[in-house]
């Protein structure tokens, strides 16, 4: 067999499409969606991904607008920063972008965002919300994948999902969203015992470790979807993921890709939410 690729630059793009559109409603109504984006200290990925950002986001018409602190910027100004950003109705998104430099404690740093401003939907009252089914802001990585696997119209309901991952930003809110559409859900993770044992029976996969070949061809149901989040380099240093594409690919149903899979859609899903922020408080 060989999978059919999820193109995760295609959807990205018809969602950025869609956002273009509802964007340009509320502007008509004299509402501005804004994102706020503050970056503290100077690691090379994190300028990148802020970059990335805002263009995504004046790309698609809405404001966006970095601020940058130095890395010995105090926990306490940043936390008075965040709570004037709260209380500014002009700006309806708030992100803080990860990692902070060591002296902060970033769960409280996240805490202290407003959960109708939470874009990330990092807030504990977000990671609530989602798992009891409340409306809030779901995590861009998860609701990406989500938006792929709906993408290619499958159905979830009582499937067996496997999630290799338990971080607070992908396994775990991964895991609750397939549980919402009635997957039986499985989340694996370092301590797993037997992965491949678990993973083989599995109708869908996500891989979320951060570790090249996790998950590889005789690990896989013939025909299942595997969704590949990770991100990481090989020997050559050619971006690669999570998943032994080249063997994975000949055994799934559907794969997605790295580069041009998960990425772009996690990128698109914050256009999304802050759209849907700046909805909400209008
Ligand atoms: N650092 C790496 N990924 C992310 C993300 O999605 N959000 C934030 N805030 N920081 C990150």
């Amino acid at each position: 067999m060989t999978a059919q690729l999820i193109d995760g630059n295609a959807l990205a793009r018809s969602i950025r499409e869609e956002v273009a559109g509802r964007t340009a409603a509320l502007k008509a109504r004299g509402i501005h969606p804004h994102l706020r984006i503050i970056l503290v200290g100077e690691d090379p990925a994190s300028q990148v991904y802020t970059k990335h950002k805002v263009s995504d986001s004046t790309a698609t018409g809405l404001d966006a607008k970095l601020e940058v602190y130095p890395a010995d910027l105090s926990e306490a100004d940043l936390l008075a920063r965040i709570r004037t950003l709260n209380a500014d109705a002009s700006v309806h998104g708030i992100l803080v972008q990860l990692p902070l430099p060591a002296h902060m404690d970033s769960q409280k740093v996240i805490e202290t965002i407003s959960p109708v401003k939470d874009v990330d939907g990092f807030h504990v009252a977000s990671a609530g919300a989602l798992m009891t089914g409340a409306p809030g802001f779901r995590p861009c990585t998860p609701y990406g994948c989500m938006k792929m696997i709906e993408s290619i119209g499958y159905s979830l309901r009582g499937k067996h999902a496997v999630v290799i991952g338990r971080s607070n930003i992908v396994g775990k809110p991964m895991a609750m969203m397939l549980l919402a559409q009635s997957a039986t859900v499985t989340i694996c993770h370092s301590a797993t015992a037997d992965l491949g044992a678990i993973t083989r029976q599995a109708d869908v996969v996500v891989a979320a470790v951060g570790k090249r070949n996790v998950l590889t061809a005789d690990m896989v149901k013939p025909g299942a979807v595997v969704i590949d989040v990770g991100m990481n380099r090989n020997d050559e240093g050619k971006l690669c993921g999570d998943v032994d594409f080249e063997g994975v690919s000949k055994v799934a149903g559907w794969i997605t890709p790295v580069p041009g899979g998960v990425g772009p859609m996690t990128r698109a899903m914050l256009l999304v939410n802050t759209l849907e922020a700046a909805e909400r408080q209008s």
